[in-house]
């Protein structure tokens, strides 16, 4: 069984995908090999919906492996990607508040996300606060990770 990471931008799935498994599956950098260039270009020139295609059909095929997988923050915007995702027994949901998240991605100058770069900050806020519930409603397993370390945050999942 799979062992999903899901949670909004920031929340550190992809840091704590590596240290659970070090052959850990990106999502995003998969897709963005797959597509052929950055996600924020595939985002400015086929749009977010064809993005969010790639994206289902890729967990779909993921979630049938035994692989830690890490998510784009975007995955449980797609009611099948719900289902999917409440499906498999291992779906853990790093959460923290906005403030927090916000922050981190602001400082990250190494990952361009479409949606932050393209919104203004209470935009991004209302797509936070519009995927909290689906998080939540998926997951196996809640971690709050605001102000813990990627290790701390493993021995809670372990
Ligand atoms: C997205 C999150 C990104 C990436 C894409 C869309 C989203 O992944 O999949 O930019 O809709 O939240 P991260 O959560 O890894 O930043």
């Amino acid at each position: 069984m799979a062992k999903v990471l899901i949670g909004f931008m920031g929340s550190g799935k992809s840091t704590v995908a590596r240290l659970l498994d070090k052959n850990f599956v990106d999502m995003d950098a998969l897709l963005t090999e797959e597509l052929g260039m950055p996600l924020v270009d595939f985002f400015a020139s086929h749009g977010e919906a064809a993005f969010r295609k790639r994206e289902s059909q890729l967990l779909r095929e993921l979630l049938s492996t035994d692989q830690v997988i890490s998510t784009g923050g975007g995955i449980v915007v797609s009611e099948v990607n719900r289902q999917l995702l409440a499906d498999n027994d291992q779906t853990i949901f790093l959460r923290a508040d906005f403030d927090t998240l916000y922050d981190r991605i602001a400082a990250d100058k190494e990952n361009q996300r479409p949606l932050f770069i393209s919104k203004s900050k209470e935009d991004f806020n209302a797509l936070f606060d519009s995927r909290q519930a689906w998080y939540k409603e998926v997951a196996s397993q809640i971690i709050d990770v605001a102000g813990k370390s990627p290790q701390q945050i493993i021995e809670e999942i372990l």
